[in-house]
């Protein structure tokens, strides 16, 4: 073929294009990219953790953090975010009179970023983020903590959080509430709304819950 007739050249293109199985072909390549890099990039260090309790990066924007910090007003002392991302949460808790400051994170790409921005805001000795499975953590000896998760695994969480938790703990839930629990606050609107529970008041109203119920007038 004369590479250089470019009526020629235009024929075998024409002939290239791709047909139906190509599109297929296409569509398979590129789930199985997708699959790749959610696997290799978005999901690493969560081979352990069960599928449907695997939680996706999506960060928490500003405002958001800002109604986190408002519903922890007063507080202090330890602070703990589960599944803490790019560490923005802890640090700006931090800033906010926290400490000790800790993230609880698998991810250990969002682990490097987060000790990268602590570092940057010369915070680096003074926050901390750890590689654990937040579902493996005792969290016996924490009262300050936030989580900004799925709907999909909060009901759980509700039951590890209540076995574990002390009535002075306060939880803050960004974006979903827990389903079962009665929050003590809220602030914001839409995607920005964040809920606070007091753990105390929480087994309190489960516990008047569950006796109404015992006297036939569920409530
Ligand atoms: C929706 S993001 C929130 C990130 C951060 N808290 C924020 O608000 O910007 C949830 C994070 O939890 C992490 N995560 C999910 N399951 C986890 C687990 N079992 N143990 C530790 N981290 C987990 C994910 O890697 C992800 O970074
Ligand atoms: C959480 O905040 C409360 C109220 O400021 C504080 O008394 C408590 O010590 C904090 N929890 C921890 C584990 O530091």
């Amino acid at each position: 073929m004369d590479q250089d007739d470019p009526g020629e050249a235009m024929t075998e293109l024409q002939e290239r294009s791709i047909g139906g199985l190509g599109v297929m072909q296409l569509a398979v390549g590129a789930g199985l990219f997708v699959y790749a890099v959610w696997a290799g990039f978005l999901m690493p260090g969560f081979r352990r953790v069960p599928l449907k309790l695997q939680v996706p990066y999506v960060p928490a924007n500003k405002r958001q953090v800002q109604n986190v910090l408002n519903l922890l007003q007063g507080r202090s002392g330890k602070i703990v975010d589960l599944g803490s991302g790019d560490g923005r949460i802890v640090l700006a808790a931090y800033r906010r009179g926290f400490y000790p400051a800790v993230g609880y994170e698998l991810n250990p790409w969002l682990l490097r970023l987060s000790r990268l921005h602590a570092w940057r805001a010369g915070c680096a000795q003074r926050v901390c983020y750890l590689k654990e499975d937040l579902w493996k953590v005792n969290l016996a000896d924490c009262s300050n903590i936030t989580v900004f998760l799925a709907p999909s695994v909060l009901s759980l969480l509700e039951t590890k959080l209540l076995a574990e938790l002390p009535n002075e703990a306060r939880v803050i839930s960004g974006r979903f509430p827990f389903p079962n629990w009665e929050p003590t606050a809220t602030i914001g609107e839409g995607l920005d709304k964040v809920w606070a529970y007091d753990v105390g008041h929480v087994r309190q109203t489960m516990a008047e819950r569950a006796a109404a119920f015992e006297q036939g007038t569920p409530v």
